[in-house]
């Protein structure tokens, strides 16, 4: 996805700027560029593909100006090239704007602008609009002309200004895109995401929607929709530089994958208090706010989509309230039944992600409760919610989401025991054994990736095969679809998760002998049913790996390979299986020689529709 940094200040700003864009590599980009206000103009470079690119492209030149904007672009209107690339010119040469979101009445702006004022046109961008329109209505006074332009503009973005005659003033704007500013030693910032930052400062101001920014050297001033100023708390960041580098891995993703066990250690040690209950501190969640609600939905995208199938699990089984779940984009279009007794849970890893936003905006309006459970702190869907349980996975990088997956599911089981607790559904004794049986998974992830080799050897020798189903039972099938979108993400395996009863009523004509199957079989109260669909699967030739709790010999009769997890209840294995699922994903992309940190056609946060 489009990511922003600008600087105003002492220091080089080309380098800086590139620096920050740098660190937003991993959300996904076509071409980056920067404009910086030099003595005598403004000079914009940018370059299609990797910022490498074009930090080639301009290594012999001098560039020395202290305030600039850069962008590294994902394209949406206008295809991949140095052209499109951003940040765009008005034609007057006095306006250079970066851009991330839609403005969705670009054709009529333009249309608007060609006519009235002549103006001609050069790209095939919406953003190009943005920078043309502040350039006819700019008279001097930057801050005016910004405001007049997004008066006008539709849609969602988050931009960035700067303006040749005006080389000490950096302006930014935002309505629903992540948009922050933070304070400097050297200078001032705005940026879309906290990474791009980290090395230059540690406090940051959130910016809302409807707010301009205006940064100078010394000074950041906020604005409301009515051009009043805005006295907004900075927000202390916690996360450090180091969380957002590789730190000795080949890739993010694997080091996310072990982070894990100190992730899920984080999430559960807020969450515990000192007389060993879980707290649910800043979300009010009371016996009385729980007898109001009737019916729970939860609603998000992708890998959150599949933590959210494991909290339908969860919370049914343990704290006895109807949960629907539907995926986000599906959800906000098709009118559902909601009122002011439903409880409306938003997973997000980014908390920016388009659809599952205006999700929770349509719940809002019709009255739902909402619930967020989010790893950015500050982003849009926490800041729409009325309570929020954060994941504290830190910062992932990678696009293959993995300890963001495991964290959220950790707070699924919360929620789940926590109100069960509330409402007297369940027995101490269970509420404990549960919450032992979560205290306990951090270790078991740590032995699982102690045989990572073991997994390793088996994508060494299955990464070849092009057909790949994932099935399961119960929780399993919810990981399944999880181990499936994992691998084919970033191998580009085509595979498909089903949940194993279902598999004769089709599927199963697909089964040939080149086909794997990954079988999760950990779910011991259906470990019968789901022998008998290996058994179906393996009498039609198919490569069986199934995962099993360690000690379950059985399976190896039925299977080439089998993938053992520690000894855990039926109802927290999700945490566990996602483990060796994860890494099989990973080593079969590295073996296929994959870009496996940023795969093709896909960004780590997804801001459009
Ligand atoms: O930031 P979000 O959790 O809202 O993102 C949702 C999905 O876009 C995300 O989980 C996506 O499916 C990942 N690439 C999966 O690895």
């Amino acid at each position: 996805m489009c990511g922003i940094v600008g600087y105003v200040g002492r220091d080089n700003a080309k380098d800086i700027i590139i620096e920050g864009l740098k660190k937003l590599e991993y959300r996904g980009y076509d071409s980056a560029g920067v404009a910086i206000v030099e003595k005598g103009g403004i000079l914009v470079r940018k370059k299609e593909g990797k910022i490498a690119n074009l930090e080639e492209f301009i290594k012999n030149e001098k560039i020395t100006g202290t305030i600039g904007i850069g962008h590294t672009r994902w394209a949406t209107h206008g295809a991949p090239s140095d052209l499109n690339a951003h940040p765009h010119m008005s034609n007057s040469g006095n306006i250079a704007v970066v851009h991330n979101g839609i403005v969705e009445n670009y054709v009529e702006l333009k249309e608007w602008l060609a006519k009235d004022y002549g103006v001609q046109f050069h790209t095939e961008t919406d953003t190009e609009v943005i920078a043309q329109l502040i350039g006819v209505l700019y008279k001097g006074d930057l801050e005016a002309a910004v405001y007049e332009a997004v008066e006008k503009m539709k849609g969602a973005y988050a931009i960035g200004v700067v303006a040749e005659d005006q080389p000490d003033k950096l302006v930014a704007f935002r309505k629903d895109a992540p948009l922050i500013a933070g304070l400097g030693n050297s200078g001032n910032f705005i940026a879309s995401d906290i990474p791009a930052l980290l090395k230059y400062l540690d406090k940051i101001y959130l910016i809302e929607n409807g707010e301009m920014v205006v940064c100078t050297a010394d000074r950041i001033q906020i604005f409301d929709e009515n051009k009043n100023p805005v006295d907004r708390d900075l927000l202390h960041v916690t996360w450090s530089l180091e969380d957002a580098e590789k730190d000795g891995f080949d890739h993010f993703m694997l080091k996310e994958i072990y982070e894990q066990p100190r992730a899920i250690n984080e999430t559960l040690m807020r969450r515990i208090g000192d007389d060993g209950k879980i707290k649910l501190d800043g979300i009010s969640l009371t016996l009385e706010d729980l007898e109001n609600i009737n019916k729970i939905y939860i609603v998000a995208c992708g890998t959150a989509y599949h933590a959210g199938l494991v909290g339908k699990y969860a919370i049914e089984k343990m704290a006895k309230i109807p949960v629907e779940i539907d995926v986000a984009s599906e959800f906000r279009y098709r009118d559902p039944y909601i009122d002011d007794k439903t409880l409306f849970i938003a997973i997000s890893q980014s908390g920016e992600t388009l659809d599952t936003l205006a999700a929770l905006r349509e719940a809002k309006r019709k009255g739902a409760r909402i619930l967020s459970v989010v790893n950015v702190v500050g982003s849009s869907v926490v800041r729409e919610s009325d309570d929020v349980f954060y994941t504290w996975a830190g910062p992932e990088i990678a696009v293959a989401s993995t300890k963001a997956y495991t964290t959220q599911l950790i707070c699924m089981y919360l929620l789940a025991l926590y109100m069960g607790e509330l409402r007297g559904v369940i027995t101490k004794e269970y509420y404990n054994q549960i919450l032992d049986e979560l205290k306990a998974i951090p270790g078991k992830i740590e032995k699982i990736l102690e045989k990572s080799k073991d997994v390793e050897k088996l994508a060494k020798t299955l990464y070849n095969r092009t057909q790949v189903f994932f099935i399961g039972r119960g929780m399993d099938a919810a990981v399944a679809y999880e181990g499936s979108l994992k691998l084919k993400e970033i191998s580009y395996i085509n595979s498909f998760a089903i949940a194993a009863g279902e598999l004769k009523h089709g599927t199963i004509a697909l089964m040939e002998p080149e086909t794997i199957v990954i079988a999760l079989a950990t779910q011991d109260f259906l470990f019968e049913k789901m022998f008998s669909n290996i058994v179906e699967v393996k009498a039609r030739m198919a490569h069986v790996v199934s995962v099993a709790k360690e000690g379950n010999t059985t399976i190896e009769r039925e299977s080439n390979e089998v993938i053992y997890i520690p000894q855990c209840a039926d109802e927290v294995s999700p945490l566990l299986t996602a483990i060796p699922l994860q890494l099989f994903a990973y080593y079969v992309a590295r073996e296929k020689g994959e870009n496996i940190d940023k795969p093709r056609n896909l960004a780590k946060s997804v801001t459009v529709e």
